[in-house]
């Protein structure tokens, strides 16, 4: 394709995008395909020779579009949200042309610097200790297996990346029975074995026991097991509750485990002032992370990963064959020590454009809409006869059931489920499930941009309509 016929579809694909953003509250949100159905319209194997591009943006358009959740919908209630603002996209176009690998400071300083200051701004707004440092990686999952190779290191005395983990004490590894699986996933990844991992008991909020939590770390000790790592939830995916983490850091540090801090969804909103003591503690941790990708308006994928001291992290992840050797040597930040990967995506633009288009006030603006809306729904929904709310507002999340009078727990989770199916069939709206002390209920979580007040309420009146049809 040469830059005449790239000039030209590339402008037909911004009229497309800029119409996209327009008209994507016409689409059902949920893809409405059965399974199969894509793949059974795609050729079996390549084509020899190529195609002209038209015909790929008619295929596009017929066989792939079907299949996309939209999750830029307004009425995407569902999961946490993977916001896309036009600033973001623009930065993710230059991004694309410019193809940069920021695995070293030298095969890009822009890159590299560009995220060391970004990580700086977001220390800023949400009041981080100034002398920690920071990374973009790609998701939690990945800052959260960072921190559990940093915890396990540590904890063996750095011993483990050298002669594996055969002579190794057994390490424990704490987090609330609401946290989310990503824990669970890089403990096993990180070669510990699922077992090494300790469920805390929550409290009627949902959060963290403390106490629990110290007990818990007495006995392993007791049972000559090592406390490798606590790791804390300031906001679960289920219903987004906070751990207390003052009390959580201090029974970490006593027991001289790593201590990390998984805000995955609820870090954006640490900007606003109001919320900001969800955090309170946060100085007590060895790492932290948040994805600006959820809440702040930043293309996925883009997870803020703070540290309070690289040098744990580098020193579990270095590794430096000949071939990347550069003469700048240590002077600069590489940040190939900083992740899983070696090559990396320059991330740090789309945040910059986005930060900047908006402003901190703009972004704020924004958490707050989706927070006063969520408490305008609970009142609506507390008047219904035959709806509850579970949990929440916490944040802009709820869970809510449906509770028709005359039917019995079985009954009522039958129809919960029943409900959530013929919502996501109908595709007006979507929203997803969760457990609340073994029980399925609806969540109820605002957090598209585009999302307005009116959806909100267009959506739970959409609800309950169907509700009353059951
Ligand atoms: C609290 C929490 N932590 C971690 C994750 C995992 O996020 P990611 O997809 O960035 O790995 C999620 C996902 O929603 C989450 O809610």
């Amino acid at each position: 394709m040469n830059s005449d016929e790239f000039r030209k579809h590339g402008h037909q694909l911004v009229d497309w995008i800029a119409d996209y953003m327009d008209g994507v509250k016409d689409y059902p949100v949920r893809a409405q395909v059965k399974p199969g159905e894509v793949r059974a319209q795609l050729p079996a194997s390549a084509p020899e020779h190529g195609e002209p591009f038209d015909c790929m943006m008619q295929d596009f358009q017929q066989i792939i579009m079907p299949g996309i959740t939209h999750w830029q919908h307004p009425r995407f209630f569902a999961y946490f949200p993977a916001n896309v603002t036009p600033p973001s996209i623009l930065a993710e176009m230059l991004v694309n042309a410019l193809g940069v690998n920021g695995m070293l400071w030298e095969t890009s300083p822009a890159a590299t610097e560009l995220e060391e200051q970004m990580i700086n701004w977001l220390k800023g707004m949400l009041v981080l200790p100034r002398a920690w440092s920071g990374v973009i990686q790609d998701t939690a999952s990945s800052a959260t297996f960072c921190a559990v190779l940093a915890a396990r290191e540590r904890a063996t005395g750095w011993q483990s990346n050298e002669t594996g983990l055969g002579d190794a004490p057994k390490l424990a590894y704490y987090t609330s029975a609401e946290a989310h699986s990503s824990l669970e996933k890089a403990v096993k990844m990180a070669g510990l074995g699922k077992a090494a991992v300790r469920l805390v008991p929550v409290d009627t909020d949902h959060a963290m026991q403390p106490k629990a939590l110290a007990d818990m770390m007495a006995a392993d000790r007791a049972a000559g097991i090592i406390p490798a790592m606590v790791m804390a939830t300031v906001g679960s995916t289920s219903v987004g509750a906070v751990d207390p983490l003052q009390a959580i850091g201090i029974i970490a540090r006593a027991n001289e485990a790593y201590f990390h801090v998984d805000a995955a969804w609820a870090g954006s909103a640490m900007i606003c002032p109001e919320f900001r003591p969800m955090l309170n503690g946060i100085e007590g941790a060895d790492s932290f992370v948040f994805n600006p990708h959820k809440w702040m308006g930043v293309q996925f994928d883009c997870s803020a990963h703070f540290v309070s001291d690289h040098d744990t992290l580098v020193r579990t992840l270095t590794i430096l064959p000949a071939y990347l050797e550069t003469r700048e040597g240590s002077d600069v930040t590489n940040y190939r020590d900083w992740g899983i990967q070696l090559g990396r995506r320059m991330r740090a633009l789309k945040l910059w454009f986005t930060v900047r288009f908006y402003g901190v006030d703009g972004l704020r603006a924004v958490i707050r809409n989706h927070v006063a809306w969520a408490e305008k729904l609970a009142q609506i929904i507390r008047s219904e006869p035959d709806f509850e709310i579970v949990t929440g507002p916490n944040l802009s999340l709820l869970t809510f059931r449906f509770t028709p009078k005359g039917l019995d727990d079985a009954a009522l989770d039958i129809l919960s489920d029943k409900l959530l199916e013929g919502i996501n069939d109908d595709g007006y709206t979507y929203l997803t499930r969760t457990l609340v002390a073994g029980r399925p209920v609806i969540r109820f979580q605002i957090g598209q941009s585009k999302c307005s007040e009116a959806d909100v309420l267009a959506a739970w009146a959409r609800v309950v309509k169907l509700a009353r049809a059951l």
